[in-house]
Formats: C-alpha cells, structure tokens, sequence
C-alpha cells in the first residue's frame, strides 16, 4: 500500500479549524485527537466539532478517540460523518463486538494500543479490525519525543499483520517528523500522524508532501 499522511488537527489554530483544513488539502486524512480528561489527562474536542469538520474537509476524518467507554460513544462518531474512528483497546471492554459495530456502520476501524501495551495478546482480532494504531508517545498531548523504544513493536505488529492475512493498516502517532518518520517507515508503518511537524510549519501542506516523500523511500527500501 502507499503511504498514508493524515495530519492531526490538534496543533491546529482551534480558532481556525477552517484554514488548516485547508492548509492539508493534499493529506490522505484528517486525524481529530478526542479526549474526555478521564482516559487521558487533557480535553480537546468532540461530536459537534467533529460534524462541523466533515461540511468543511475536503479529506476523510480520522477519529482517534482517547476516551472511556469507547463502546458506548464510538458509534456516534461514526454518525457524526467520521469515516475511520480509532478506539483505544486499555478502555475497551468489547473490542471485537465494538469493531464489528463500527464496520456494520461503515466506517473503517481502528484500534490503538499504548505505549505498555503489547501487541502480541491482540494478534487474533486483526482480522477484525481495519487499521491498528501503534502510539510513539504516551497519549494526551502533541509536541511530545518521539519514543524510540515503540520501534520494535511496530516490527512486530507488521508481521503480526502479514502472518494474519488480513489488509490491516498499521498507523503510528506521536513525535512523528521528518526526523522520525523514516524509521518508522522502515519499522513497517503505513499511515503516518503528525500535528506539530505538520501545523507547526511554515507551510503545513509542503510538510505534507515531505513526509510523504521521506516516508515513501523508506518504504521503498524495504
Ligand atoms: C497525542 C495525539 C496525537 C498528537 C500528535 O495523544 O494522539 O495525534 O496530535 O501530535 P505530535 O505529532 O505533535 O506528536
Ligand atoms: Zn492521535
């Protein structure tokens, strides 16, 4: 598959979520971090924001929800216009049941593991999922240090991927730049976050285009 860019709104201008929609015009996504101050300690935007940003992007949202109970307000996003929602496994009690809702629905779906949380217990419901979220920071905040002790994990994920047969997009979030994203890249991602790299540039779409490039050699040296 060619590389995925999805920009995260949450370096963004809040005052201006029109503009950075804009800005990212050749993006893959739209990434939109929710988080409810439970699940993680910081509280940004949700449902209403959310359908506003589906009437004005010209790209499919991407809902990464940092939230408890994902069961019961993950399908709501899916009403709401959002086209792949994220849920993070740690706050799942049904994650098979959650993805086959989100799917009925027809969204894409995903779901995210933490830092400390390894992959290998989940290699069975692959098959159930349509992207798997590996974080590179602990989740909650932009602007963190990339966290080189996930790279082994996203190996693993891959293969995990390629061993289960099913079409599983493998997408990293966190400290993702120019600095990182080759590694990440050669680690086996194929769909790449980046809020501060992106929209803390001067020109967030050329940043877009030079993540792409650099994620796409990586990959091409497979
Ligand atoms: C963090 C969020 C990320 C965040 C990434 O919890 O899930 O999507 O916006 O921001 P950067 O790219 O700045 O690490
Ligand atoms: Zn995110």
């Amino acid at each position: 598959m060619d590389v995925q860019i999805a920009p995260s709104l949450l370096s963004a201008d809040f005052a201006n979520l029109a503009a950075a929609v804009r800005s990212v015009e050749g993006a893959d996504w739209l990434h939109v971090d929710v988080m409810d101050n439970h699940f993680v300690p910081n509280l940004t935007v949700g449902l209403p924001v959310v359908e506003a940003l589906v009437g004005v992007a010209s790209r499919p949202l991407d809902c990464h929800l940092m939230i408890d109970d994902p069961d019961r307000w993950a399908p709501a996003y899916v009403e709401a216009g959002a086209a792949s929602v994220t849920f993070h496994v740690e706050a799942c009690a049904a994650p098979v049941r959650l993805a086959r809702e989100l799917r009925v629905q027809g969204a894409r779906a995903g779901m995210a593991l933490k830092p400390a949380t390894s992959v290998e217990p989940y290699a069975d419901l692959l098959p159930e999922l349509d992207m798997l979220l590996i974080m590179t920071v602990e989740p909650g905040f932009g602007g963190q240090r990339f966290l080189d002790v996930c790279l082994p994990k996203i190996r693993r994920a891959r293969d995990l991927i390629g061993a289960s047969g099913a079409d599983v997009w493998l997408q990293v979030d966190g400290g993702v730049s120019a600095d990182t994203i080759e590694r990440c890249a050669d680690a086996g991602a194929d769909v790449f976050v980046a809020g501060s790299a992106v929209f803390g540039a001067d020109d967030p779409g050329a940043m877009v285009a030079t993540l792409r490039k650099l994620a796409d050699a990586a990959a091409r040296r497979h």
